[in-house]
């Protein structure tokens, strides 16, 4: 029977991670995948992350199963962040965040969910959308259908077509995957501006809105990155939102995320969490424990918090300093085209607007790995990298 088996093909980030592994050549660069490297291009263990671990070894004293929702105390930091201390919603009793998977678990569960309510409900993402997306959202039974977003001739965002075709084609009750930040894979968010007005046509038009957090904190910070989110959280009775601790705690194989679920009241929320645990029961049973006691206990202490805090600070201020650095060598090297992309853009990744073909020859002639639709892995830059990546760059872009 395996050999009727039809491949849907790889998925491109991990063929180019896998691909650039196997490159033989010394002076070979990764912009691929969206990890966090540092200065010296490592992927580091946080000092706050190591802090927790040491709790978590001193303090564990069972194995025994955390339960289909995940641990408690992991589970209760998550909403404030999301949505703010004094946020209505907590305190009206109507959110609830479940540990999941990593981020992508969080989407998978919550996919499953929206298709358990109703089979082949239409879920509307941007164009483009992280390569997962899709994948995740068919599999669960969901139609995916497109609303445009990146506008290639300034590599921003066309709003207008956004919501005009929102307005002509969804329909009340379709589901829409918005990102609250560091869009991926642009790097173009809404402005506070925009966020009000789609927020408007969400709730007017009763469409559910499914917002993915993957990047809190590595845009402008922790609460500026959610702001947009919680406009629209103000606005409507229901919601989900996937969030995820890979990159604001660099626990990326630990698989921590959340999900979280707002509706209209306390009783309709018991009976989505209720929906969401069965799904999340005949997916993988539980969680695991590791990384969601690791977050619990920075969130706990308020050392290791403060710690992580400053951590995450230098984190977001070494991506913006790599984009501006970038944009400078990049002028230097006589680039005569409008770069202010490069810093307009926020977050990881930034859309370059490089072709195939450009792809294809940086990678050939230069050892330079950007994602196959250009977007590259701007803390994957460092000092020992930058002028090579800036030179290959240069002469595609000329
Ligand atoms: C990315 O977009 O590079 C990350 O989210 C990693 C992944 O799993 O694709």
């Amino acid at each position: 029977m395996f050999e009727t088996i039809q491949s849907r093909g790889v998925d491109q980030i991990l063929a180019l991670m896998k691909a650039f592994q196997a490159d033989p050549r010394d002076k070979k660069v990764d912009l691929v995948v969206g990890v966090y490297k540092d200065a010296n291009g490592a992927v580091p263990v946080m000092d706050a992350v190591k802090g927790a671990e040491a709790l978590l070894l001193e303090q564990e004293t069972t194995k025994t199963y955390v339960g289909m929702a995940g641990d408690a105390e992991f589970r209760s930091f998550v909403p404030p962040l999301l949505l703010g201390e004094n946020a209505t919603q907590i305190a009206e009793g109507r959110v609830t965040s479940l540990q999941t998977v990593g981020g992508s678990g969080a989407l998978k569960v919550g996919c499953d969910l929206l298709n358990s309510i109703e089979p082949g409900k239409r879920l509307w993402v941007s164009t483009p959308t992280w390569a997962n997306h899709v994948p995740v959202a068919t599999d669960a039974g969901l139609n995916v259908a497109y609303y445009p977003y990146f506008r290639p001739s300034d590599r921003g965002l066309d709003f207008e077509a956004m919501i005009m075709h929102l307005q002509s084609n969804s329909a009340v009750g379709d589901a829409i995957l918005l990102h609250a930040c560091c869009h991926n894979p642009t790097g173009v968010d809404l402005s506070l501006e925009q966020w009000k007005k789609l927020s408007r046509f969400i709730s007017d038009r009763r469409l559910l809105p499914f917002v993915d957090c993957a990047y809190q904190g590595l845009g402008d910070g922790m609460e500026r990155d959610v702001a947009g989110l919680r406009v629209l959280a103000a606005k409507v009775p229901e919601m989900l939102i996937a969030s995820s601790f890979s990159k604001n705690f660099g626990i990326y194989r630990e698989r921590t995320g959340a999900l979280t679920l707002i509706a209209q009241n306390a009783d309709v929320l018991a009976k989505t969490q209720a929906a969401a645990e069965t799904v999340i029961r005949s997916n993988y049973s539980m969680p695991p424990s590791h990384g969601a006691r690791v977050v619990a206990n920075v969130f706990g202490s308020f050392e290791l918090r403060s710690l992580w805090a400053e951590e995450l600070n230098d984190m977001r201020a070494r991506i913006a300093e790599m984009r501006r650095v970038l944009r400078l060598k990049l002028e230097e090297r006589q680039v005569t085209q409008d770069l202010s992309f490069l810093t307009d853009q926020c977050g990881m990744f930034s859309y370059t607007g490089f072709n195939p073909a450009d792809v294809e020859r940086l990678r050939a002639e230069f050892g330079i790995y950007t994602a196959g639709d250009g977007r590259i892995n701007v803390a994957g830059l460092s000092a020992d990298n930058l002028d090579a990546v800036a030179d290959g760059f240069a002469a595609v872009m000329r």
